[in-house]
C-alpha cells in the first residue's frame, strides 16, 4: 500500500463566500446586491423560491463555527468580504458593525490556528454600485479599489493571504453571455468591458496592496476548465484552442503575466467587441501580477469543432468558436450536471508549472453538490463516501503533479458547510458539515471525519477509505 504523502506546511480547508454563508443580508446595516436585487424581482429564478437571506448564519454563529472547522482539521479557511456589508454607500463611510464583524471573525479564525485567505469580491456587486453600470463603467473600477485599501487598512494586519476576485470570468458569462445571473444581459461586447474592467480593478488592487502591505501575498482565484478536444483532428484541436483562450487564458495570462494573449486581442478587434481602454492599462495590467493563484476545478471541458454554421444574425457568443462534446461514457456528477474528471487538476498544475512560471498555487475550490442527501444518513450522520472518494481521487492527482514538481501549496474543499448557491440556492449540497435548514443544527459528515484525520496524518494511504 502506498502512503500520499503532502508536505507538513500543506494548506487543509474550506472555502465559502459572504453572500453565501453569512445571512443577515439586509440587516445590520448592509445594503443590499444584485443578489437581494435580483430576489426581490425574480423570486422564481432560485430553486424553491430560498433567496439570498436565508443562508447558513455565519455572521450570528462564526464561533461555534471556525470550532467545527477546527475539528475538521482546517488550518486555513478562505471566505470574502462583502463590499455591500462593509460600505454600504459602496464608496465613503464604513459600517462600524461590519467592521467589528470581520475583525472578531478573522481574529477567531487566527486564535484556533487557522488561516484566513480573504477575497474582496465573490459575485456580490453591491447595487448601488449595479445601478452605475456595474464594471462596465470606469467609476465602479476606482470605487473597488477604494473599497480593497480600505480592506488591507482595517484587516491588513491579520491576513496574510488576500484575493481580489474570486472566478471573475463568472458574472461576465452568468450575468452577460448566458443570461443566468443578473444583469442577465446576453452581450458579447459588454461582456468583453464587464471582463476587462474587472481585471483592470483586480491590477489596481494588487498595485495597492503591493505598496501598503508588502508582508502579504496576494493573488486572485480562478476557475481553470482545461478544454480537452473531441479528437486530434486539427478542427478540434483548434476548438479547443478556442476556449481555452476564452475561458481560461483570458484571465490566467493578465493574472499571472501581466499581459493579454496576442490571439485573444486580435479575435477582439477582429470582431469588433474589444473594450474600451486608456492609456496606461498596459502598464497598470503589467503591475498587476499576481503573488500566487487559487485554482477552483470542478469539471473539464470538452469541445470539437462547430459542425453547424453559426447564425449571423444571432447574437455572438464563445459556442461561435467550439461545440460543446459530450464524451460517450463520461462520469458525471448528474445532480450538478458536471463531468467528474480528477486529471484535469494534474493538467492544470501541469499547465501552471510548464507555461506560468510555476507560480504558487493551491486547490482554492473543488467539490461535488448533491442533492438530497437525507437519504444518506446513518445514525444522525450523512454517509457521505462518493464525496471522500472525489476528494480522495482529486488529491492522488494533485499529489502526482507535485511529485512531478507543481507548485501547489494546498486543497480546499468547496464547501465548509452546506451553503446557499445563488440561483441552485441550497438544491445541491457540497459540505463537510450539513446544515438543517429549519433548525440550523450543523452535523459534521463522514467526509468531515475523513479530512480531520487526513490533514492530520498530512496524507492517506491508497487502500484508505
Ligand atoms: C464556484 C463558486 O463556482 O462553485 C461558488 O465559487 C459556488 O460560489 C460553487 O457555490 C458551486 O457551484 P454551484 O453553482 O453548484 O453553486
Amino acid at each position: 500500500m502506498s502512503f500520499y504523502k503532502f508536505p507538513n506546511d500543506f494548506w487543509w480547508g474550506s472555502a465559502s463566500s459572504a453572500a453565501q454563508s453569512e445571512g443577515a443580508s439586509l440587516a445590520e446595516g448592509k445594503a443590499p446586491t444584485i443578489w437581494d436585487h435580483w430576489f426581490e424581482q425574480q423570486p422564481w429564478r432560485f430553486f424553491d423560491g430560498v433567496g439570498p437571506a436565508d443562508t447558513s448564519t455565519f455572521y450570528q454563529n462564526y464561533k461555534s463555527d471556525i470550532q467545527l472547522m477546527k475539528q475538521l482539521g482546517h488550518n486555513s479557511f478562505r471566505t470574502s468580504i462583502s463590499w455591500a456589508r462593509l460600505i454600504p454607500d459602496g464608496v465613503g463611510a464604513v459600517n462600524p458593525k461590519a467592521v467589528e464583524f470581520y475583525t472578531n471573525m478573522i481574529q477567531e479564525l487566527k486564535n484556533a490556528g487557522i488561516e484566513p485567505f480573504i477575497c474582496l469580491f465573490h459575485f456580490d456587486m453591491p447595487l448601488v454600485m449595479q445601478e452605475k453600470g456595474g464594471w462596465e463603467n470606469r467609476e465602479v473600477v476606482d470605487a473597488y479599489v477604494e473599497y480593497t485599501k480600505t480592506c488591507f487598512d482595517l484587516f491588513g494586519k491579520d491576513v496574510r493571504y488576500w484575493f481580489t476576485f474570486n472566478e471573475p470570468i463568472v458574472p461576465v458569462e452568468q450575468g452577460y453571455l448566458y443570461d443566468a445571473h443578473y444583469p442577465n444581459v446576453v452581450d458579447f461586447k459588454r461582456a468583453v468591458q464587464v471582463a476587462y474592467h474587472t481585471m483592470l480593478a483586480h491590477a489596481k488592487a494588487v498595485s495597492a496592496y503591493h505598496h501598503s502591505h508588502e508582508h502579504g501575498q496576494i493573488g486572485i482565484v480562478l476557475n481553470l476548465t482545461p478544454s480537452y478536444p473531441r479528437s486530434s483532428h486539427p478542427s478540434d484541436e483548434k476548438a479547443a484552442r478556442m476556449a481555452d483562450l476564452l475561458f481560461n487564458r483570458s484571465f490566467l495570462d493578465p493574472a499571472v503575466l501581466g499581459q493579454y494573449p496576442q490571439e485573444l486581442v486580435q479575435l477582439m478587434a477582429d470582431y469588433n467587441v474589444a473594450p474600451k481602454t486608456e492609456p496606461g492599462d498596459s502598464e497598470l495590467l503589467r503591475l498587476g501580477k499576481v503573488d500566487m493563484l487559487g485554482v477552483n476545478y470542478y469539471q473539464p471541458r470538452r469541445v470539437k469543432a462547430r459542425l453547424n454554421a453559426i447564425n449571423p444574425d444571432g447574437p455572438m457568443l464563445p459556442e461561435w468558436f467550439f461545440e460543446p462534446y459530450e464524451m460517450p461514457v463520461r462520469k458525471m456528477n448528474r445532480y450538478r450536471g458536471w463531468e467528474i474528471y480528477e486529471k484535469g487538476v494534474y493538467d492544470i498544475l501541469l499547465n501552471l508549472k510548464e507555461n506560468y512560471g510555476n507560480i504558487p498555487c493551491y486547490i482554492s475550490e473543488n467539490g461535488m453538490g448533491v442533492e438530497d442527501e437525507q437519504r444518506f444518513i446513518v445514525n444522525g450522520q450523512v454517509q457521505d463516501d462518493y464525496r471522500i472518494e472525489f476528494i480522495r481521487n482529486h488529491l492522488i492527482w494533485v499529489n502526482k503533479a507535485m511529485t512531478e514538481g507543481a507548485n501547489c501549496r494546498g486543497y480546499h474543499l468547496w464547501t465548509f458547510i452546506d451553503c446557499w448557491s445563488w440561483a441552485n440556492a441550497y438544491k445541491n449540497r457540497y459540505g463537510f458539515v450539513a446544515l438543517d435548514l429549519k433548525t440550523q443544527q450543523r452535523t459534521i459528515k463522514k467526509s468531515g471525519n475523513w479530512i480531520a484525520q487526513v490533514a492530520r496524518d498530512n496524507g492517506f494511504d491508497s487502500g484508505d477509505n
